[in-house]
């Protein structure tokens, strides 16, 4: 293997993905192999913590070997090994983490730490690298929703995050009250594209005028009482409901929730004059939301430019996290062997 080129082996095991890619110069993709586990979260509709952590101790290594042999890398081809060690549920993580640890001492590689949400707005830069400045990126996921003004890869600054819960989140909670399977997010644009958006004028909550955060909890709330009457006393109507009605539903909501992420994010690109827009994290698969979120930038004025992750780098994987590893190995950003991981972001 040519030896300039910078091969960086990167782990994710966040929440209820196992992941592991081997990424040359940040973005030649080598391998990425991810191992699901909606099936064994999907009677639960969510993640249950203590599953997930055991299916990941189940997989690591197999996931792991499997994207060197795939990619045709020994540890002397690697540069180093990059781990999510944040944010996330600390159960899955430190599965990752000391896998990670374990590794690069074995090996005597440099350990790199990886911001989980961080990596998800460096997935949308794996297209094309060309940032043109200011620019603003909108993650949204299963656990975070939040707007950031990107300088470079590494350097984000925090405009605005959810109070309550995130995006991906109400479409998995939505989801349950509409009995639809784990998770919900594909499975509402699923039968959104059968239902009408403008059905039912469920609430977008802008929170001010000024506020770049988010809050998505009365959204899911109205589809609640919409379902189940306002002194929740009423019977369940999904039951009785008609598929058509399930998917005018779905539709309107799903409305809602972009409706308030396309104009959130116009608000943060206006604030600071944005010519580029990123656009990363699970939720980021959706058509509609894409679609959306290319017209407000083109009618911007001056138009500006959409960065999205391509579709299959937008739920979680280990690619994300081997990319930006990268730009921490140029700066010499290593971590310590104790490093742990944290909850929070
Ligand atoms: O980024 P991700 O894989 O995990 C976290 O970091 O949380 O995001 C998962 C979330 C889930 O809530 C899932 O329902 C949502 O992304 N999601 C979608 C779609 N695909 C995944 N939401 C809406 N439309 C989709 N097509
Ligand atoms: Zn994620």
């Amino acid at each position: 293997m040519e030896s300039k080129r910078v091969n960086i082996l990167g782990i994710e095991t966040s929440c209820d993905e196992t992941a592991a890619a081997v990424v040359a110069d940040g973005r030649e993709v080598r391998s990425s192999v991810v191992a699901s586990q909606n099936k064994l979260h999907e009677k639960y509709g969510g993640v249950v913590p203590e599953i997930a952590s055991r299916a990941h101790i189940e997989k690591i290594y197999p996931v792991i070997s499997e994207a060197m042999e795939r990619a045709a890398v020994g540890q002397d081809d690697l540069d180093a090994v990059a781990v999510a060690n944040q944010p996330g549920l600390t159960i899955a993580l430190v599965v990752g983490v000391t896998a990670a640890k374990t590794l690069s001492f074995m090996w005597g590689k440099p350990l790199i730490a990886i911001n989980h949400l961080h990596a998800h707005l460096q997935s949308a830069l794996l297209s094309d690298e060309k940032l043109e400045l200011p620019a603003v990126a909108l993650i949204v996921s299963g656990g975070h929703t939040c707007l950031y003004q990107a300088d470079s890869p590494l350097e984000l600054r925090l405009l605005g995050s959810t109070i309550d819960d995130a995006a991906g989140e109400a479409f998995d909670k939505v989801a349950t009250i509409l009995k639809l399977p784990y998770p919900g997010g594909p499975n509402i644009e699923r039968i959104a594209k059968q239902g009408n958006p403008k059905a039912v004028d469920f609430p977008r909550s802008m929170l001010g005028r000024d506020s770049l955060d988010f809050s998505f909890s009365g959204l899911k709330t109205a589809v609640l009482y919409y379902c189940r009457g306002q002194d929740m006393e009423g019977s369940d109507r999904v039951d009785s409901m008609s598929e058509q009605e399930i998917a005018d539903i779905a539709a309107s909501f799903q409305a809602a929730v972009i409706d308030v992420l396309v104009r959130k994010t116009k608000r943060a690109a206006d604030r600071v004059g944005a010519r580029t827009v990123l656009l990363g994290g699970g939720v980021a698969a959706n058509g509609t939301l894409r679609e959306a979120m290319q017209e407000m930038c083109q009618k911007g004025r001056p138009p500006r430019r959409l960065l999205v992750a391509p579709k299959q780098y937008c739920t979680d994987n280990a690619v994300m996290v081997a990319s930006l590893a990268y730009h921490k190995y140029r700066a010499g950003l290593f971590a310590p062997l104790t490093l742990e991981p944290s909850a929070n972001g």
